[in-house]
């Protein structure tokens, strides 16, 4: 390796528990309220772990279907810890390139010409310029571990049922320690760890070796009483009557056999559109007419729409705020 013999770069700092860089909520009921002043609805349950995992500083694991507001969450945080949200979209083929860093060759080669241009070329002080921080692009992972960061960031690795096992596994060593060593350059490590949330739609296991260095939480699709919350808080211009009863229906539909549950994206476009078309209450047809901003699949929409349609509506009508949100 090329940093033997090299001092590290970085000097690891003992990164204590209160260095006081930003204010991390006191109360679980903090995190509640910093959460819905950025018009994100959360439930004790949730709060927990959240809390716990800014306390601790360990990651934290979230795991739920598509549309349930993880990724959300780590934005809504993020906004209100008023630090920067460090994003990591995962992907098959993700790797440590685009991941981690890289070094910019077209760059890299235009400082060569200029150096031959320019004549004199003293070879080891080329390579020494030519593998500086000048050349090299950081990549979420190293972003959120810069020094450079005086505010310990968000760092959302997102989807991470997506990437391949093996970037998993590279990823459990950077949670380990918060290092990232770079040959030509030496260690780079946070100052301040990042506050990682780590996101799983569970299109595959995440391996335990990672779930065990997490904090782990399981979003579910919220109740009636925390959609109709989740609804008006995002859109308050709706008409009180058609929330719920939006609310209820899409409450309704999770119970039917589905290829594709309607997760609440799902319920905040279906009410859009609803108030763009101007309609102040359900009826059978138009729901009908709006199942594609439900549901995704066409063979779902052809099992619903028409007589199951209809059946769903008035099987939803008791689970208004009269029925304290359940079917009676
Ligand atoms: N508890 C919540 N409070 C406010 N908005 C929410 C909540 N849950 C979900 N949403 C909204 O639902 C949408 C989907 O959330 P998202 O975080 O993208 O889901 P996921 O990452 O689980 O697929 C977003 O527009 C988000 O604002
Ligand atoms: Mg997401």
């Amino acid at each position: 390796m090329t940093t033997a013999g090299k001092p590290a770069r970085k000097t690891p700092k003992k990164t204590g528990q209160d260095d006081g860089v930003y204010q991390a909520p006191e109360s679980i009921e903090d995190v509640q309220k910093l959460l819905r002043n950025q018009v994100y609805i959360s439930d004790r349950a949730l709060a927990v772990p959240i809390f716990l995992a800014m306390k601790l500083q360990r990651p934290l694991f979230l795991e739920g279907e598509a549309g349930v507001g993880k990724t959300e969450i780590a934005r809504a945080l993020a906004n209100g810890l008023g630090t920067k949200l460090i994003r990591l979209q995962c992907y098959e083929g993700l790797d440590i390139n685009q991941a981690v860093y890289e070094w910019n060759h077209t760059r890299q080669v235009l400082e060569i010409r200029l150096m031959e241009a320019s004549g004199d070329v003293d070879r080891e002080a080329a390579n020494a310029d030519l593998f500086s921080e000048k050349f090299l692009v950081k990549r979420p992972l190293l972003q959120a571990i810069d020094e450079a960061e005086e505010k310990p960031p968000v760092l959302l690795i997102d989807e991470l049922d997506r990437s391949d096992e093996e970037f998993e596994g590279f990823l459990l060593e950077l949670l380990a320690d918060y290092q990232i060593t770079i040959p030509e350059l030496g260690t780079f490590k946070a100052k301040h760890p990042p506050i990682v949330i780590v996101t799983s739609n569970r299109t595959r296991e995440i391996h335990d070796a990672l779930k065990r260095r997490c904090l782990y939480y399981w979003v579910d699709y919220p109740d009636y009483q925390k959609e109709l919350q989740i609804i008006t808080a995002r859109i308050p211009d709706a008409p009180r009557k058609l929330a719920e009863q939006v609310t209820a229906f899409i409450q309704e539909m999770r119970q039917t056999e589905l290829f594709k549950i309607p997760g609440v994206s799902e319920t905040l476009d279906w009410l859009s559109a609803l108030l763009a078309m101007n309609q102040t209450e359900l009826d059978p047809s138009v729901i009908d007419d709006t199942l594609g901003m439900m549901l995704k699949y066409q063979d779902d929409i052809e099992s619903v729409k028409g007589e199951p349609v209809r059946a769903m509506l008035e099987r939803s009508k008791n689970r208004g705020p009269r029925h304290g949100g359940r079917r009676g």
